[in-house]
């Protein structure tokens, strides 16, 4: 079968025209700075202090990273060097009462998120927490209580959600007839994350982590199953454990949505040395979507009927992204357009470039804390359902 390629973006589009070079203070939101703390300097913290950093440094965002905690001294040392940052913190109690601080970031292993993201909202400070959210929806539910009460915005680091690709696949389906939805499904296998690229020996125990491949890696997937198909009404799942880790390596969702939509999911660690793989495929009565992410191959196919199928790679699929977060390629220097798509910290800029500029102008947050609740009641609808060996209605 020939696929036809969607040409490539035009090379001016990331010419800057010389006015905008000289007057790149305009592309900055015209708020107040931002001023970052983050707990936990690990993996994820990092990624997301590079992503703020090239934020700023893009002129995207007035934003200063002002304050870190760990609990591990060399990490937080090693960070606070790398980053310039000159408050460092071993007790997170102090980083989130520090009142230079706007804005708190939890990026610690997920039993921790409970206490930071509680005393962060009391201390009135904006908060960003990382996926899960919490070990249980009654605890998300808890935290989206306490935020809410607090008055002060929340994100989830549910990052899917600034995906190129996925976000392509929301613009074509607004402007193409792809009919009906069928099938949503996803596959998501990875090698089990507690010694491979990083050592992240927290995810094998389940008093630290709460669960394994699905509440820690799959409650990506959960949650793109719902922003594409809709709420969840039942849920039937398989979970296994073969490795006989103290967490699952292994479930399998049989979902339906609202009108009938069907989505499933397979979700397994294994601990073979390939690389890590999501794909992802829709099928309506007209068409076919399909996403390859995190491969070293990402691409996403589409397939409407009587039509000859296409391919589009990455460089196309960032205008989707590029667009949803209210920016014009054409007014963004390489560099900006760089931080928000590319590989690497991908997603996490674009993630923190939506969350910090939403507040520096009002408009509200997605995904927010009622999203994360969602997801996280489907995960315990699964969990539920696979101990009882039953469906589990969600209604
Ligand atoms: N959104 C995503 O794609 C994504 C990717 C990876 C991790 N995560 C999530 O991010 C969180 C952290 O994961 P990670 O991979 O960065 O783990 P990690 O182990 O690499 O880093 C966690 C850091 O938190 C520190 N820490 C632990 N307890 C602390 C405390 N009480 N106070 C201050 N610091 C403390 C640790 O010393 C460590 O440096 C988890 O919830 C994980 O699920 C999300």
């Amino acid at each position: 079968m020939t696929f036809h390629t969607e040409p490539s973006i035009a090379e001016d589009s990331y010419i800057i025209p010389v006015e905008l070079m000289l007057a790149k203070g305009s592309l900055l939101i015209n708020g107040q700075q931002i001023r970052v703390g983050l707990i936990g300097t690990g993996n994820i913290g990092k990624i997301h202090l590079s992503g703020i950093a090239a934020l700023k440094e893009a002129g995207l965002l007035n934003v200063e990273i002002v304050a870190l905690c760990d609990i591990d001294h060399e990490v937080l040392q090693s960070a606070g060097d790398l980053f310039e940052v000159k408050k460092l913190y071993e007790d997170f109690k102090d980083l989130v009462n520090d009142d230079d601080v706007d804005v708190v970031y939890v990026c610690t292993p997920t039993n921790k998120h409970m206490d930071m993201v509680q005393a962060a909202a009391r201390a009135k400070k904006q908060i960003f927490c990382e996926k899960p959210l919490a070990h249980s929806c009654p605890q998300a539910r808890t935290l989206q209580a306490v935020t809410q009460d607090q008055g002060v915005n929340a994100t989830v680091g549910l990052v899917l959600r600034f995906d190129q690709f996925l976000l392509y696949a929301k613009k074509l389906l607004q402007e193409n007839d792809f009919g009906k939805p069928m099938l949503a499904h996803i596959r998501d296998d990875q090698r089990f994350p507690v010694d491979y690229s990083y050592y992240s020996k927290w995810r094998g125990e389940k008093a630290l982590a709460g669960g394994g491949t699905l509440i820690e890696h799959s409650i990506h997937d959960i949650d793109i199953l719902r922003w594409f198909f809709g709420e969840v009404e039942t849920v039937f799942a398989k979970v296994s454990n073969f490795y006989g880790r103290e967490v699952e390596d292994h479930a399998s969702l049989i979902i339906t949505h609202v009108d009938g939509k069907v989505s499933t999911l397979d979700s397994i660690w294994h601990w073979i040395d390939r690389p890590n793989e999501r794909a992802i495929e829709f099928f309506f009565e007209k068409g076919y979507i399909g996403i390859r992410l995190e491969s070293g191959k990402r691409y996403l196919e589409y397939h409407l009927k009587d039509q000859d199928p296409v391919r589009i790679w990455q460089e196309n699929a960032d205008i989707a992204l590029i667009e949803n977060l209210g920016l014009h390629s054409r007014n963004m220097s390489p560099e900006a357009v760089e931080t928000i798509t590319s590989v690497g910290t991908e997603r996490y800029a674009a993630l923190s470039y939506s969350f910090l500029s939403s507040i520096q102008t009002g408009q509200p947050l997605s995904p927010n804390f009622v999203d994360a609740v969602a997801a996280h009641r489907i995960v315990d609808a699964a969990y539920e359902s696979a101990n009882k060996d039953r469906q589990v209605d969600l209604l």
